[in-house]
């Protein structure tokens, strides 16, 4: 039998996943390790835990029963995108890894886009400056550390570290380096001239390769360390929303997915380059190769719903702990007691700022229209919703941008969720479909090691094979009119809300 691997290095673990041709998980492993946040707004992980963690979740993997290591073809890989990992001239970590969710670069995002102006900068590299973007972050370095600035050789994204670690070869995939804001997406290739208009090193970059190429080898120091034999092929893989994408079989035109983890991301394929001229969605290349995508960026979606759980939910986790449930069950379900729109609660999921379609560091969460009639249900419902709302403004700017929209895919935790589920279905007035495969990134990442080792001819057949839908939300009609009018509340709220976000953030 031949076996597949697919490794994710996430924010919160690292996940390795191993399959058989059929797509059938043999074994999966995750490896936790904190995120750090020194000041607020800022979010750095250590490369040593990645490390640590991938090694050691390949081992368990090596190890597991119905496992044979001898069997396994390839290994992808995938990764949280955007991390800057800035390594010295003998490879060694210079300092903590700034992470996307990191909000600390907007001057730096602020002195590219005034550098470049906005609409070269989308022209060049199909988008914005953006605080979760890599280049700011080295530039943020430059400004803020010289001294570590000065001893930067390479810069290379969480995923390609790990490369690193397992192969010695330095190298990415055009999808990841696509949120680089340094690669010219739509020739697939890094962006020579901004490059050096941002006064970057060319040298600090790996080289890039489709998705399903072979980057390198595992190496017999990483064979014995995780158990997996040396020469084993390891693929150029992805960022994890394509990795992602490809997972949910997001490799054609019309079929396009809605994850929602910590983030929260409306994914849709692209045949040919597709721009939003003002930036508020990103274009990045496919890990299918040629191809592209386009995608929505939400900063706390899931993560919206864990902090209001670990926030104002101890009762719940205390019973939860009592009866063995998950705590978000019983969130859930207090939610879906409560009418469509909450009774006038607004909930804006802007925790950690927001990407798309504000482009705002300074945006903030906020429940506004509370009133004495409102619960903590009522309050859980408009989280739910307010999530589900902010994924409705990507859709409605990919409407915009005339991206084909036949089906939506659930993933992620949030997908697990009926009740949330049913709300994104009726918020979108779209049909929200489960499939089969619920491993995310990591199980993309494998899928893409399927097509060098010969298992599968393309991506495309690859998915075909494997995927199918299970489940199908059907939209209610009778809510659509209900939501329509709340979502343009939740609109205005933001904007009204904004000015007075980002005095706020001036006193901090
Ligand atoms: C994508 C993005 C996040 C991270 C986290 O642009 O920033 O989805 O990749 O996993």
């Amino acid at each position: 039998m031949s076996i597949v691997i697919g490794v994710d290095v996430g924010t919160s673990g690292t996940k390795a996943v191993a399959m058989d041709p059929q797509g059938k998980l043999l074994a999966s492993a995750l490896v936790e390790y904190p995120l750090l946040t020194p000041k607020p707004g800022w979010a750095e992980q250590d490369p040593a835990e990645w490390k640590r963690a991938a090694f050691e979740a390949l081992a368990t993997l090596a190890h597991a029963p119905g496992v044979n290591p001898k069997e396994v073809k390839g290994i992808g890989l995938t990764g949280q995108m955007h991390g800057s990992v800035f390594l010295d001239a003998d490879n060694q970590v210079l300092r903590n890894a700034l992470l996307w969710c990191d909000q600390r670069t907007a001057p730096q995002c602020e002195a590219i886009t005034s550098k470049v102006g906005e609409t070269r900068l989308i022209e060049m590299v199909c988008n914005p400056a953006l605080t979760g973007f890599t280049a700011p972050k080295i530039l943020w370095l430059r400004d803020n550390e010289p001294e570590v600035y000065e001893k930067v050789r390479r810069v290379l994204l969480p995923k390609d570290y790990i490369r690193f670690e397992l192969t010695g070869e330095f190298a990415t995939d055009v999808a990841d380096a696509s949120g680089t804001l340094l690669f010219d997406v739509k020739n697939r290739t890094w962006h020579k001239e901004l490059l050096s208009i941002l006064d970057i090193p060319l040298d600090f970059l790996p080289r890039s390769y489709e998705g399903t190429d072979v980057t390198g080898k595992l190496s017999a120091e990483a064979a014995k360390r995780t158990g997996l034999p040396a020469g084993i092929p390891v693929i150029a893989g992805g960022g994890d929303q394509a990795a992602g994408g490809v997972g949910n079989g997001i490799v054609r035109p019309g079929v396009i997915s809605s994850t929602v983890g910590t983030s929260g991301v409306v994914f849709a394929f692209a045949e040919k380059i597709s721009l939003d001229p003002q930036g508020r969605v990103h274009t990045f290349c496919h890990s299918v190769p040629g191809k592209w995508h386009v995608m929505g960026v939400v900063l706390s979606a899931g993560g919206s719903l864990r902090w209001f759980r670990d926030a104002l939910c101890q009762n719940e986790k205390a019973v939860a702990a009592e009866t063995g449930r998950d705590p978000y069950e019983y969130i859930t379900e207090a939610a879906d007691t409560i009418p469509a729109g909450a009774e006038g609660l607004t909930f804006l999921p802007y925790l950690t700022g927001e990407r798309t379609p504000h482009k705002d560091p300074y945006a903030k969460g906020a429940f506004v229209g509370l009133s004495l009639r409102h619960t903590r249900a009522h309050m859980a419902r408009a989280v739910l919703e307010g999530v589900a709302f902010s994924m409705r403004d990507s859709l409605e700017i990919m409407r915009e941008m005339g991206v084909p929209i036949t089906q939506v895919r659930a993933s992620g935790g949030g997908a697990r969720s009926t009740v949330w589920r049913q709300i994104q279905a009726d918020v979108n007035k779209t049909p929200l479909v489960t499939t089969n495969i619920d491993e995310g990134p990591a199980y993309g990442a494998a899928l893409l090691a399927t097509v060098e080792t010969g298992l599968y001819k393309s991506v495309e057949e690859a998915c075909d094979t494997i995927i199918r839908v299970v489940d199908t939300s059907t939209p209610n009609a009778a809510l659509a009119a209900r939501y329509d009018h709340d979502f343009a509340l939740y609109q205005d709220t933001y904007k009204a809300l904004a000015p007075g976000f980002r005095r706020a953030a001036a006193t901090l």
